[in-house]
């Protein structure tokens, strides 16, 4: 684990914008670890006032958390009813974006195609990408996780600068362990993660995520190639999160 972890609430299609500023005002009120930074994915209806709020917020009123959009679209503008542009995602308060995320791809047919064309843009809109990756059981069980993961990296980010790549963020998710209950062993996260970090040169943080919670954390985190958490179902409760964060 990097001193500097990252743990990335993703509250997915949950909470309302009061239910949303409560959990970050308890948040504010906390202290969280030395090393640790925090960072919320709220809904997109409750992203613009957690960003205005967490941006407000000056050192001696709490700890500095980060706001993440959970989606994008590539384009500006457009006709594209229901879709979510980057200008819009960072006149909401996002420094952050989700490109990638598994329910992204397998219940919405985003392909790597796709996502290289958002990761693209949010390079151009300089927000930081935290770009998801992650095999199928079956892919798994067919011994070929290394290559969907390997293909998934070098599609998606296909063409990008090096300094970007530098300071973005890959998250691996396998599939079979988000929103589960079974999350991956850690050794056989921070085989992964080695291998993830190998294909990046060594230079992009890489997130794990998938049925993280209080009881699992403190032995993947403790994994050397294991920079933080994306967490989905436990990040939805305050006291878990904080727990996730202090582990
Ligand atoms: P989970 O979700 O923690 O509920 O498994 C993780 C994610 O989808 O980012």
């Amino acid at each position: 684990m990097s001193p500097q972890a990252l743990i990335i609430a993703n509250w997915k299609m949950h909470k309302t914008i009061a239910e949303s500023m409560d959990f970050v005002d308890e948040l504010l009120q906390w202290k969280p670890p030395e090393g640790r930074t925090m960072l919320i994915a709220p809904s997109f209806t409750a992203l613009a006032a957690v960003g205005k709020r967490l941006h407000r917020t000056t050192a001696s009123e709490g700890p500095h958390i980060g706001v993440v959009a959970q989606n994008m679209h590539y384009e500006d503008h457009g006709a594209f009813t229901g879709e979510v542009s980057p200008t819009q995602v960072k006149d909401a308060g996002a420094t952050h974006v989700i490109i990638g995320h598994s329910e992204r791809r397998h219940l919405f047919g985003e392909t790597n195609e796709v996502l290289n064309k958002k990761i693209h843009a949010a390079e151009d809109h300089h927000l930081v990408t935290i770009y998801c990756v992650g095999e199928t059981s079956a892919e798994r069980k067919a011994g070929k996780a290394k290559d969907v993961v390997q293909q998934q990296i070098e599609q998606g980010l296909a063409k990008c600068s090096k300094e970007f790549l530098r300071s973005m963020i890959i998250a691996y998710e396998p599939v079979w362990a988000i929103g589960t209950g079974v999350n991956a062993e850690p050794e056989q996260a921070e085989e992964m993660h080695a291998f993830l970090k190998e294909l990046l040169q060594k230079e992009t943080r890489v997130l794990y995520g998938g049925s993280v919670k209080p009881e699992n954390a403190a032995a993947l985190i403790a994994q050397p190639s294991i920079d933080g958490f994306l967490v989905g179902g436990a990040s939805l409760d305050p006291d878990s999160f904080k727990k996730i964060v202090e582990a």
